[in-house]
């Protein structure tokens, strides 16, 4: 054979951005690794820089970062760190996104709007990304804007496994805070063993974003525990009135799931007032102190990221991860 021939082991390095350096740490500790120690700080101008302390080359390298607010400045992060790891001739760059920005934006409502999770998927992609891990996109159609291999995690295992513990099933109604989220409350619903099914009919205001009214719940809650679930709160608008329409329809109690918890200003305070009994969501964004709440539960999604970098890393089966899940 021509040509030289390596033993050609492979090298998985997982990189951080400064958002959740906790998240980082645990996902780290998942995989039993150090992060790679990486310099990143922001010039004057508020530009910033970015330097990993070790090659990089020829490494299967996962560039974690959390988009949680400062939002553009944690993906102008990233996207550097993705450059430098393309520049510093890793082999392969996954970039880890486990609350994708601007998810939302995946459509134009009206003319002359941007498709912003379009242009972040084409952000990544120019940047030098080869794929792209996240977990429970706003829209899974999302996958088809990057034009590489996207692996898409779910978080309802580790929410349902939970809400198993806190909620009697015989008694319970899994409920869609809008119509456009019950094929996820199928799922949800199918996972629990057949549990009933409802959503909120929900009328929105597209020229007021994070304003949602909500009308009324189709389907059979009263005397039963509602389960709402959504993908994520952001200021609480859409979980505290759906809250307050499935109370008014009877539910005996209510608990919410979701997997980002954004928990934009007001969020703390709507949730907390809204009447709901527990307010479950993942760490996929940090929970600083002042989003948090009595009633609040943080699960941890590390396990998850990083059993997926694994199966990505071994060439393995990230589906594997959610047999019999779909
Ligand atoms: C809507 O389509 C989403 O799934 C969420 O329900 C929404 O973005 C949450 O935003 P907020 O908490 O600000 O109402």
């Amino acid at each position: 054979m021509t040509g030289i021939i390596t033993q050609g082991e492979k090298r998985l390095v997982l990189v951080s951005g400064r958002a959740h350096p906790q998240l980082a740490a645990d996902v780290a500790q998942e995989l039993d690794i150090e992060l790679l120690p990486t310099t990143a700080y922001d010039f004057a101008n508020g530009e910033i820089y970015v330097r990993f302390a070790e090659s990089v080359r020829g490494t299967d390298a996962f560039v974690l970062q959390s988009h949680t607010s400062p939002i553009n400045e944690w993906l102008m992060e990233q996207l550097l760190m993705v450059d430098a790891l393309k520049r510093g001739s890793a082999k392969r760059i996954t970039v880890v996104a486990p609350f994708f920005p601007y998810a939302r934006q995946d459509k134009k409502h009206r003319g002359r709007e941007p498709i912003s999770a379009r242009l972040v998927a084409d952000l990544f992609r120019t940047a030098g990304a080869d794929r792209l891990l996240s977990v429970d996109l706003h829209a899974a159609q999302t996958m088809g804007f990057f034009d590489g291999p996207v692996d898409h995690l779910w978080a309802m295992s580790i929410l349902t496994d939970y809400v198993r513990t806190r909620v009697d099933l015989e008694a319970a109604a899994v409920v869609s805070p809008d119509a456009g989220r019950i094929r996820v409350a199928e799922q949800w619903a199918a996972k629990l063993g057949g549990v009933p099914l409802a959503f909120v009919h929900k009328t929105r205001d597209i020229t007021r974003p994070n304003e949602a009214v909500a009308n009324r719940v189709v389907g059979e809650v009263e005397g039963r525990t509602a389960i709402l679930v959504d993908d994520l709160i952001d200021t609480g608008g859409t979980i505290a009135e759906a809250v307050k329409v499935v109370l008014e329809a009877g539910a005996s109690d209510v608990i919410v799931a979701a997997t980002h918890g954004v928990l934009s200003d007001p969020a703390a305070r709507r949730l907390t007032e809204s009447g709901a009994r527990e307010v479950i969501v993942t760490d996929t964004l940090p929970i600083s102190a002042d989003k948090q709440f009595p009633q609040l539960t943080v699960l941890p999604i590390a396990p998850l990221l990083a059993r997926a970098i694994r199966e990505i890393f071994d060439d393995g089966s990230v589906t594997s991860l959610f047999d019999g899940v779909a």
